[in-house]
């Protein structure tokens, strides 16, 4: 497939997956992309997953005909796009490494060697140049690791993205790009915004047609788009305001009565944006995207052995540990005899920057009751 005249597409699907980095569902498969750059000199960029191995390097053959690569540019070490670094070093051992200095000191962990024979090792803002085609590099520490970097094509206003920009999903499923972007972002980078921040900073003046990610579909059209929303996932801003994610555990099916007439109640009032997850059934990871997604945000729980129960203080953590901020956050607690469970949900999230609280709690002691709809009611009326 040819992304531009110059710059081949050699990604590859894959669709016997069951969880991407050992925990992320993707039903839909996923996609490992990789591409090569066909000027005075040739480059590829990154790799593919081990078991796309032959397939991969079939693909390479094909397009290049009886030419050798002279350099495979190395965006990001993680196993999904460097497993075949050094099958590719072994058919074509006189092509070049670029990548930064952290690169390489992975390289030795993973194959055992840094390739200091055939290394090129790049810093911010080096480049290269294949012909026309003069490249790039721009360090983008911790999106998602620490040895990451983008590459600028300024002959074709191609930015080659590594993570960023990527999705889950296989390239010839269709969906919609946000919601599996969305996932995918707070999922796996969302940690770290501040860092996609800088990345933005340094690409601010680059003239960008085409973005290469190594997941999911090249994007070439409405590129404003695609830029805003990252902009506004790694600002930590919501994405759309006055939108309510009401994530639940329940035991008995006591806190998901609540949980569900809460919705209820706010679609009454007018509140059209409600989404509700059952944390124990649902993928936790959806819940975590949609937390961010809106800007406003009820727990409802039970107290559980003196904690938590399991699925909340999970979700909490997936929150936190991604540096959940900006948001008003209500409480639904339950418990037989001694709830503590919003007080004990409130100090894991005060932690969080710019967190409100609403000042009305239900506190339900097993079953709903008179006086928590009453409770029920002042809380609508502060999150509406
Ligand atoms: Fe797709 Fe961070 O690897």
């Amino acid at each position: 497939m040819n992304i531009t005249s110059d710059i081949k597409y050699l990604g590859v699907n894959d669709h016997e997956i069951d969880l991407f980095e050992g925990m992320y569902e993707v039903p839909k498969g996923m996609a490992y992309n990789s591409y090569a750059i066909l000027d005075e000199k040739i480059a590829i960029i990154d790799t593919v997953d081990v078991e796309f191995k032959e397939q991969w390097l079939s693909m390479v053959r094909q397009v290049l005909g009886e030419r050798k690569p002279d350099y495979l540019i190395v965006q990001h070490m993680e196993p999904d796009h460097s497993a075949n670094i050094l099958s590719l070093v072994t058919c074509y051992p006189e092509i070049i490494l670029v990548a930064t200095a952290k690169a390489f000191q992975m390289m030795k962990n993973y194959f055992g060697t840094e390739f200091t024979d055939k290394r090129r090792i790049v810093t911010d803002g080096d480049t290269l140049a294949l012909g026309n085609h003069n490249l790039t590099f721009i360090a983008a520490p911790m999106v998602h690791w620490p040895e990451v970097m983008v590459t600028y094509d300024a002959q074709d206003k191609v930015l080659f993205t590594a993570d960023a920009f990527g999705k889950f999903g296989a390239n010839d499923v269709k969906d919609e790009w946000v919601h599996e972007a969305r996932r995918y972002y707070f999922g796996i980078v969302g940690k770290y915004g501040l860092f996609v921040q800088k990345l933005f900073q340094k690409i601010n003046d680059f003239e960008i047609q085409k973005i290469c990610p190594l997941h999911g579909p090249i994007l070439s059209e409405n590129i404003g788009y695609y830029l805003d929303l990252y902009n506004k996932w790694s600002s930590y801003e919501p994405e759309e305001e006055d939108g309510i994610i009401i994530a639940y555990t329940s035991v008995y099916g006591n806190t998901k009565k609540a949980a569900l007439l809460l919705a209820q109640k706010l679609k009454e009032k007018g509140c059209e944006k409600i989404i509700v997850h059952d944390l124990a059934r649902c993928d936790m990871t959806e819940a975590v995207a949609d937390a961010f997604r809106f800007n406003k945000l009820v727990l409802a729980t039970t107290t559980y052995n003196a904690e938590l129960f399991p699925f909340m203080r999970e979700f909490i953590s997936s929150l936190t540990e991604r540096n959940f901020c900006n948001r008003k956050i209500g409480f639904i607690e339950n418990g037989g005899w001694a709830p503590i469970a919003a007080k004990l949900m409130r100090e894991r999230l005060e932690k969080c920057n710019d967190v409100s609280f609403a000042e009305n709690t239900v506190r339900i002691l097993s079953a709903m009751n008179k006086e928590n709809v009453a409770q029920m009611d002042a809380l609508v009326e502060e999150l509406v």
